[in-house]
């Protein structure tokens, strides 16, 4: 948010609030974390897409050609006149792969927390499917209990693609399917994409790509605070940290002191001593057989379930 305090409406204001309020708790814990959701700011938004285009970040690229391969074999499953709702739709860009293969759709229902991100995806694609109806919600997703009217007769279709389940913390995960199994209503289903378990390697390097465009990412989450807290984060005295936790299945991101120092966060002093981390995201990785497990506990099942001829990302149809 680059919007002077004078300028804010109300809903930036409750927004800095809640910045604020998490980041000082947060690092009032023990261990130190900073919930991953502010990472996203619009830089932050605008580095995890060029994240999507580094060559050691397999996953969006992998999803997507799964995706192109099985789009007419997902529309066939989800049926005629369906509505397409997807989670954390962002610009929609892996959805036109579905769109495409899906012209007798009912409506493509876009959820995003950003209004004005939908704003303008919604505008795109109703200039480039004039016959498309999208009804976009603003919202967050893992709260959302109600979608428009306009959708109530047709069968409902979620999409939750790019692996973002696997930034929930597992009994988050099963909540998210939950709430996706009642929204989409018993006849409904869920296409989802996941990351898959795969030599460390793979891991390490998609979070520590050569261009440094993840660290960025990560230390953008510093200059956000010195712009909307007034924070005095000296971006030189900390580091990206990436690792693949293999006995939790995950790898782990923090943010990393160089040394013993002291940064001041809206008004509060905090002091960092070398070599400590404090944790922003954790991206869960899953076997085949964890996904049917956590498909069964959200009220789910595999109906099918596509990979690359790699094994590294698979789309699952559950019903
Ligand atoms: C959005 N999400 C699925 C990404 C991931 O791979 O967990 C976020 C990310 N963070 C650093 N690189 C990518």
């Amino acid at each position: 948010m680059n919007v002077p305090l004078l300028a804010m409406d109300e809903g930036e204001r409750a927004d800095l609030d809640a910045f604020r309020r998490d980041v000082l708790a947060g690092l009032a814990e023990a261990p130190r974390a900073i919930p991953a959701k502010y990472l996203y700011d619009a830089r932050g938004s605008a580095l995890f897409d060029a994240i999507c285009e580094q060559p050691e970040y397999y996953p969006t690229r992998t999803e997507a050609a799964i995706l192109r391969q099985r789009a007419q074999e997902i529309a066939r499953l989800g049926g005629r006149g369906c509505a397409l709702v997807e989670y954390g739709s962002g610009s929609s860009v892996k959805t036109r792969l579905l769109l495409e293969a899906m012209p007798d759709l009912h409506a493509y229902v876009p959820i995003d927390i950003s209004r004005r991100h939908l704003e303008a995806t919604a505008r795109r694609l109703r200039e480039d499917y004039p016959g498309l109806r999208v009804d976009p919600v603003t919202g967050d997703y893992m709260a959302l209990d109600a979608l428009p009217d306009t959708i109530s007769d047709a069968r409902r279709i979620g999409f939750f693609p790019g692996s973002t389940i696997g930034n929930l913390m597992p009994e988050e995960a099963v909540l998210f399917l939950r709430r996706a199994r009642r929204l989409l209503r018993p006849d409904g289903a869920l296409v989802l994409g996941v990351d898959l378990k795969k030599d460390p390697q793979w891991l390490h390097d998609a979070y520590n790509d050569r261009a440094g465009v993840t660290a960025q990412f990560t230390l953008n989450l510093l200059r956000r605070m010195n712009r909307e807290l007034e924070a005095t984060f000296d971006l030189s005295a900390f580091a990206h940290d990436a690792s693949y936790n293999e006995a939790a299945g995950r790898i782990e991101i923090y943010f990393r002191s160089l040394r013993d120092q002291m940064v001041t966060i809206a008004g509060s002093r905090f002091q960092f001593a070398q070599g400590e981390r404090i944790h922003t995201e954790y991206s869960y990785k899953y076997d085949q057989t964890e996904i049917a497990e956590l498909a069964r506990q959200g009220g789910f099942s595999v109906a099918a379930s596509w990979t690359d001829p790699s094994r590294l990302f698979a789309v699952a149809f559950l019903k």
